[in-house]
């Protein structure tokens, strides 16, 4: 059995490194667009049914995409999957002037390649017959994608993430200013997200040390708030922030526990922890009770807290003491010593 797809059928490949974090970013970032998507994960590939095509904004936003578009077609087998596509629905895709390519991915463990070879030949002919347009691998204009899933085939339009590589190029090392303690420009985008952070809204970091939160929440054009206790740490913030031409942020030299800051859309935060950042003599436990229990204060109601810490904290039992429910609750590894944990809590 086979079907055309109308144009509301969309499809993201997240990132294998951290599935559970990519799901929760991209469905965070797709219900910005439109709360009414009605998503299926398939392993790491999401299929995604909704009236608002969510692809451009996906790419431009979340960290953990690797590439997203539209679904085509589908059929339930690769064999002459390519000869079932109405020549109607290729024009209305690939316009003659344009130049294609065709790549397969398969999340079917054991089909042999020489099934998905057949497709791209045959798929490839038929889109020159029919349209007339031409094959470019390095460049193309368009990008098609055939997705065998273990039920079904998916032929899709396709857009790589040009995102993951600027996050790579961001990362702490390469920014002017450097401190082991700084927040990596992946991670800080990712929480950014899960946080619903959009343009213009304010967003506190009341742990800024050198910004790396900060700066993310400014590619994002949101208006970005840095407290911290140390005053070169500050300096650091404001040069990695001027670096990025963005000026319209606010860094105060204060303390987390008796935060000034009102009136913010959305917290994104790590408070210190380990040995890259000083407590200065404060316990670790302590500072992050303290962040929560001003929360209200700090966030406006409809707004958001994304902090990210280690897991031996204990923090979502200080959270749940306090009386906040926990929206998500990610767990990673980043070495055999550390376990991390991102959060969010809605207000
Ligand atoms: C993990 S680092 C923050 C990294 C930063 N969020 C980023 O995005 O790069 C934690 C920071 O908290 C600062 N800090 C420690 N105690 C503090 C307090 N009571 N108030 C404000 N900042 C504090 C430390 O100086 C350190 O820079």
């Amino acid at each position: 059995m086979s079907r055309s797809a109308s144009t509301n059928w969309y499809f993201a490949i997240v990132s294998g490194e951290n599935a559970e974090l990519a799901r929760v970013e991209i469905e965070a970032l797709l219900q910005m667009v439109d709360s009414k998507y009605k998503i299926s994960w398939h392993e790491r590939v999401a299929i995604i049914e909704g009236l608002q095509d969510p692809t451009d904004f996906l790419l431009q936003r979340a960290a953990l995409l690797k590439e997203a578009g539209t679904i085509i077609f589908e059929t339930d087998s690769l064999d002459g999957a390519a000869l079932e596509i109405p020549d109607d629905l290729l024009k209305s895709c690939v316009g003659s002037d344009e130049t294609f390519s065709i790549r397969t991915k398969s999340f079917l463990h054991g089909r042999t390649p020489e099934t998905r070879r057949s497709i791209v030949v045959e798929l490839g002919d038929k889109i020159q017959r029919t349209t007339g347009a031409r094959v470019h691998l390095e460049n193309p204009d368009i990008r098609v994608l055939v997705l065998v899933m273990s039920d079904r085939v998916l032929i899709c339009m396709s857009k790589e993430s040009q995102l993951r590589g600027q996050l790579r190029r961001r990362r702490p090392g390469k920014k002017p200013f450097f401190h082991p303690s700084m927040m990596n420009a992946l991670l800080a985008r990712t929480m950014c997200n899960l946080a619903r952070v959009m343009p213009n809204e304010t967003v506190l970091d009341p742990f800024c040390g050198g910004g790396g939160i900060l700066c993310e929440i400014a590619y994002i054009g949101a208006r970005p708030i840095g407290l911290e206790l140390n005053w070169r740490l500050l300096k650091g913030a404001s040069m990695n922030l001027a670096s990025i031409q963005y000026s319209d942020y606010s860094l105060i030299q204060g303390d987390a526990r008796c935060s000034p800051i009102r009136n913010c859309h959305h917290v994104v935060t790590d408070p210190p922890y380990g040995r890259a950042s000083s407590t200065r003599g404060e316990k670790a436990g302590r500072l992050v009770t303290a962040l929560f229990e001003n929360a209200e204060e700090t966030i406006l109601p409809g707004g958001s807290m994304c902090t990210c810490h280690s897991s031996s904290m204990g923090v979502p039992e200080v959270i749940r003491q306090l009386g906040f429910e926990i929206e998500n609750q990610i767990r990673f590894r980043v070495h055999s010593g550390l376990d991390r944990e991102v959060i969010t809590i809605d207000f």
